[in-house]
């Protein structure tokens, strides 16, 4: 432990376990950050002058060398360790003395939030080339443009077309990467220095140390860092909560389309029932649909440890952790899923001009043309309503009706759109600049 000073009898396991376990499962993911962090801090220490170069040095070494033996090998932490922090700092002390200097004008409480923003500023930076993957396969599924139906309260409304509505998805997706360019711009703000909550006597260069890991600005007030964790994973996963109800009614509308037979679902995305021969079910589909909820809950979770919580450190913040891991890695997975099935998507021509027809979808047409004509809209929509209503009497569809087959033609060249993907400008030169920062550091 690293605190053992102050106690007599060594932690119960169970208590430990219970600490712990979970926590030292989900730090794994934290090593390279913490890693590169603890770097980062000593290097700063030794421009300030707190470490001897020789000692700094060496250290640096000891936790290069866990990074290349967290790479080939990976690492194994047990709950007895408590977390990531005290696992890196136990092994470079038993590789130099001079890692009992490392934890100098730190505590673990500004190190995990260091961690936790870079955990995050990576995932975003990963979602963001994700959501820009996505976009493209609808760009993809654009180029195989035809007739489709657009709906209201689920049932037939007006024509649309395939190109129109792929560019709605990615207007969607466009915002939801301005969403997530928003929170990086908060969460990438060094926290580093804050240690425990009030800062420290010592003199630390907090610039230098986000100058290092890449933060664009220091969080000034030590208070205020370290009673924001959790701000910025709520934030986050309120925008990916955003896009998974986006996936989820995709998701929706896939699999209601093809329910109605005017889309395929490629047979590799599908599975099939242990006892019902027949049947090919879109299982990624739903469970897109359903692990939305759990994204979902996640942003509950973490928004519902930080309310009754005083300014400071509490282990409830700890909590955060698997909230916005599971959200985060969820919401990646889900988009990859949709970015394979959306490319390969097949409409089914025949039936979607069946469906515009037996939905009378021209009728709003033939009343525009009608009021374009010079008839007042509300005389239009009545006489265009009461063609409808003869065609279902006498059972023709509105290009059999004397009255309308003139009357209007499909619409189809305002709703042809040419689609383009675009990658977030700003979130893709931050990947790059990141990149460098890291390999910069760990090299
Ligand atoms: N594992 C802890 C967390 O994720 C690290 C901070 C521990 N700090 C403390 N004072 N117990 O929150």
């Amino acid at each position: 432990m690293l605190w053992g000073g102050r106690f007599s009898k060594s932690p119960d396991r169970d208590i430990l376990e219970y600490n712990s376990a979970e926590n030292t499962r989900l730090d794994l993911r934290l090593v390279p950050y913490d890693i590169a962090g603890s770097i980062a801090h000593v290097m700063m220490l030794e421009k300030q002058g707190i470490l001897r170069k020789k000692e700094s040095s060496e250290i640096t070494r000891a936790l290069k060398g866990l990074f290349n033996k967290w790479k080939t090998s990976g690492l194994g932490l047990d709950p007895e360790i408590e977390d990531v922090h005290t696992y890196i700092e136990r092994a470079v002390s038993r590789k130099t003395e001079h890692g009992k200097k490392m934890h100098t004008a730190r505590s673990r409480n500004d190190q995990v939030l260091a961690d936790m923003r870079m955990y995050m500023r990576d995932m975003v930076l990963e979602l963001n080339k994700k959501l820009f993957s996505l976009q493209k396969s609808f760009e993809c599924l654009s180029k195989k443009d035809g007739p489709m139906a657009g709906y209201t309260h689920t049932r037939v409304a007006q024509p649309l077309t395939v190109s129109f509505w792929c560019d709605s998805y990615v207007q969607g997706l466009k915002r939801d990467a301005q969403r997530l360019e928003d929170c990086y711009r908060r969460i990438n703000s060094n926290p580093l220095g804050a240690c425990a909550l009030a800062g420290t006597p010592w003199g630390i260069d907090r610039r230098h140390t986000a100058r290092l890991l890449g933060f664009s600005n220091v969080q000034e007030n030590e208070l205020d860092a370290i009673s924001s964790r959790g701000e910025a994973e709520a934030e986050l996963l309120s925008a990916l909560g955003i896009t998974m109800a986006r996936l989820s009614g995709l998701a929706e509308e896939l699999i209601w389309l093809s329910q109605k037979n005017l889309l395929e679902i490629p047979e590799e995305y599908c599975t099939g029932s242990s006892i019902m021969p027949n049947k090919k079910n879109p299982d990624a589909l739903e469970l897109v649909r359903g692990r939305t909820s759990r994204v979902h809950s996640c942003l509950f979770h973490a928004l519902s440890v930080k309310k009754g919580l005083i300014p400071g450190y509490h282990s409830d913040l700890q909590e955060t952790k698997p909230a916005v891991m599971s959200g985060t890695e969820t919401t990646l997975a889900s988009i990859s899923v949709m970015t394979k099935m959306v490319k390969k998507l097949k409409f089914n021509k025949k039936n979607i001009e069946n469906e515009l027809e037996q939905g009378f979808a021209r009728a709003t047409e033939i009343a525009d043309t009608l009021a374009m004509q010079g008839m007042p809209f509300r005389e239009a929509h009545r006489k265009a309503g009461m063609i409808v209503r003869e065609c279902e009497e006498k059972g023709i569809v509105l290009s059999q009706h004397p009255g309308a087959k003139e009357m209007a033609s499909p619409e189809r060249k305002r709703l042809k759109r040419t689609v383009k993907a675009e990658k977030n400008g700003y979130l893709s030169s931050e990947e790059k600049r990141i990149t460098e920062v890291y390999s910069k550091l760990l090299r």
